[in-house]
């Protein structure tokens, strides 16, 4: 299949497209790319994702931005093509942050969120708390396709599921996720009963700790997969998967199913999208305000730190600021403008993942703060 490009072939396809010149063993991908890779005459498409999005492969040859970028510049719907991307990594038992394997809530349920968002259709779909299914970004595709809702929840998103014929599995644990809830509730146990604020701090506590002893990268805490794409037409979309909150309580649902939080689109001004800590997102719902200031004119790295600023600001809880007063907690946006622009922005130093014709590659973020807590 035209998809499972090593990088080789990936790299020359790439720059065949754009010179022109055939290269003998992917002239059939570079005839199908020729027509619509057309660079010179609208804007130079691009796929951006979190770094997840160059990461997993699912035993692939291709990571999330790869294929989305392939497949959006061989003419296919922006959103289907990103969709194509965030499906792989879902599907990989690997990243304990989305889909399957994804980290379970607190009572070792595997409990996820996605929302998806078309620029041109203007429309939109996203599902919460949705258990038993892998791709929860297909789910929410349909919403959006089939539904005039934009947003179902918990069991009646899964017998939504069932209805459009998903497999329903009874457990997304792997034996890795399992584990690492089960050394979770090893540490918080002792104190699991305490009055709720204590065992609120017991349990983050007790899931940094696992972040300090290495048992769970620090960004799959609050791990997500967003990934935003413009094709040469200026057609923008965007979508946002998510295991949530590692070992949250059942119910709790965080930013990425929420329109304007996790997410936000508009057709020919641009696509933010996030991963981090939910709650300081939703307070803000600053994919929204990120996406209002590119319309504005801000370039995506001045907006993103823009809606970071507005998050540092609204934090005045101090169990979430370190001793400087700054948040001890990540947040990480990612966005693109109609004209091809895009940034990754965040509260401390991480990757952002990107693919243009240049093939997909991982890049710094721009920092609202230059170390994380505790660092100098
Ligand atoms: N950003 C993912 C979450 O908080 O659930």
């Amino acid at each position: 299949m035209a998809n499972k490009l090593n990088r080789r072939e990936f790299m020359a396809a790439g720059a065949a497209a754009i010179t022109g010149v055939a290269v003998s063993d992917t002239a059939s991908i570079v005839k199908a790319q020729a027509p619509t890779l057309a660079l010179q005459r609208g804007v130079a498409p691009v796929v951006i994702a979190s770094s997840n999005g160059h990461r997993y492969k699912n035993g692939g040859d291709v990571t999330c931005v790869e294929l989305a970028f392939k497949m959006m510049t061989d003419g296919k719907d922006v959103l289907d093509s990103l969709i194509a991307g965030v499906n792989i990594v879902e599907l990989d038992p690997d990243d304990t942050s989305v889909g399957f394997g994804g980290l379970p809530n607190a009572d070792g349920v595997v409990q996820l969120d996605s929302s998806c968002m078309h620029g041109p259709k203007k429309r939109a779909g996203a599902v919460a708390c949705i258990e038993g299914i892998r791709t929860p970004s297909l789910v929410a595709q349909k919403v959006m396709d089939l539904t005039d809702h934009h947003l179902l929840v918990g069991k009646g998103a899964q017998n939504f599921a069932k209805m459009m014929g998903f497999k329903i599995e009874d457990d997304l644990n792997t034996p890795r996720s399992r584990r690492l809830w089960m050394e979770w509730k090893r540490r918080t146990d002792p104190e699991h009963w305490l009055d709720p604020e204590k065992r609120l701090m017991a349990g983050f506590k007790a899931g940094m700790s696992m972040v300090a002893d290495g048992l769970i990268d620090r960004e799959h805490y609050f791990g997500t997969i967003n990934c935003d794409g413009i094709n040469s037409k200026g057609e923008i979309c965007g979508v946002t998967t998510t295991s949530g909150l590692a070992w949250k309580i059942p119910g709790r649902v965080g930013d990425s199913p929420i329109l304007g939080a996790g997410l936000y689109v508009e057709d020919k001004i641009g696509a933010a999208g996030s991963t981090g800590r939910g709650e300081a997102n939703l307070y803000g719902l600053c994919s929204f305000l990120i996406v209002e200031l590119m319309r504005q004119g801000k370039h995506p790295k001045d907006a993103g730190l823009e809606a970071l600023r507005r998050i540092a600001n609204n934090t005045i809880d101090k169990r979430l600021r370190d001793e400087k007063g700054q948040p001890n907690f990540q947040v990480i946006f990612y966005a693109l403008n109609g004209k091809g622009e895009y940034a990754g922005t965040s509260m401390f130093p991480t990757k952002y993942a990107v693919c243009t014709e240049k093939g997909g590659e991982l890049l710094d973020t721009a920092t609202l703060f230059s170390a994380w807590p505790g660092r100098s």
